[in-house]
């Protein structure tokens, strides 16, 4: 049980290689079944089924482990889709245009130590509890916002808010741009979390990894308003425990840290 909690706080760190763990796991579950089945009924399975039999494990396993949704699509269409266009004269340019979109999407997981993963619906709905109580007018920021899934949902909830969301990953940045275009309340920068001023904002919003926090919140500390809202997703201040948590009751166990800036 310790090693899959030890795997599940890697997942949030190291994603890519929970996915490879979950890959060469199921590999090896599979080859068990495909010799028992050989052996007990003499039942061969067509490449094929085999490779999605693989693919179907390796998602479980991953989401098991604490991967998100869309890796349980890549890790499920993986092998399959090795096996189905190994054989087919594939340009190399798909390959490389894989690769790119992985790298724009993931681009601060090296620098920054933060992967791209996403708030749920959970998360988002427990976001927006904590907003209708807090007082108007609603200042929002979601630092490292990803493709601006939840700030865009939470702008729609509350057209009186104004809610920005700050991005480095140029991948991520374009599509949080795009989607954006035409709510009113909700601008996306291109601009490093560190290079943002909290000052203006009243309730900061993130879902990074255990890297940044302490400097986050010193940071935090030193430019928001005594009183106004600091929360996290999952990842705690070192040292600094919680003033509330609000458990997601999610696959993955995690939960709303919220501070109070101290005066
Ligand atoms: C785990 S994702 C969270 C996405 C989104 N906030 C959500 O909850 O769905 C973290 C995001 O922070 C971004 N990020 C990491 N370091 C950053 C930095 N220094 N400045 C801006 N964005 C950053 C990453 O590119 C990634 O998209």
């Amino acid at each position: 049980m310790m090693l899959v909690e030890g795997l599940r706080g890697l997942a949030q760190r190291y994603p890519a290689l929970i996915a490879l763990l979950a890959q060469l796991a199921a590999t090896v579950l599979l080859a068990v079944i495909v010799l028992l089945a050989n052996y007990i009924a003499d039942w061969r399975f067509a490449w094929l089924t085999a490779g999605l039999l693989q693919g179907l494990i390796a998602a479980c396993i991953g989401r098991w482990l604490g991967l998100s949704r869309w890796w349980w699509w890549l890790n499920l269409a993986f092998v399959p889709a090795l096996l189905a266009f190994g054989g087919a004269p594939l340009p190399s340019w798909v390959f490389l245009l894989v690769f790119l979109t992985l790298l724009l999407l993931n681009w601060n997981s090296f620098g920054e130590r933060v992967p791209l993963y996403l708030t749920g619906a959970q998360g988002t709905q427990l976001l927006t509890d904590i907003l209708v109580q807090q007082p108007e007018p609603l200042r929002f920021i979601d630092l490292g916002c990803g493709p601006a899934g939840p700030l865009l949902a939470l702008a729609r909830q509350f057209p009186e808010g104004r809610f920005v969301g700050v991005e480095t990953a140029p991948l991520s940045y374009l599509l949080a741009l795009l989607r954006s275009l035409f709510q009113h309340n909700c601008s996306i920068r291109y601009q490093s979390l560190w290079r943002t001023d909290l000052a203006g904002f009243n309730v900061v919003y993130c879902f990074l990894s255990p890297a940044p926090m302490l400097a986050l919140w010193q940071k935090a500390c030193a430019e928001m308003q005594p009183g106004s809202l600091f929360v996290s997703n999952t990842f705690a201040v070192p040292d600094v425990p919680a003033d509330r948590q609000l458990d997601l009751h999610d696959w993955r166990d995690s939960s709303l840290l919220l501070w109070r800036i101290p005066g």
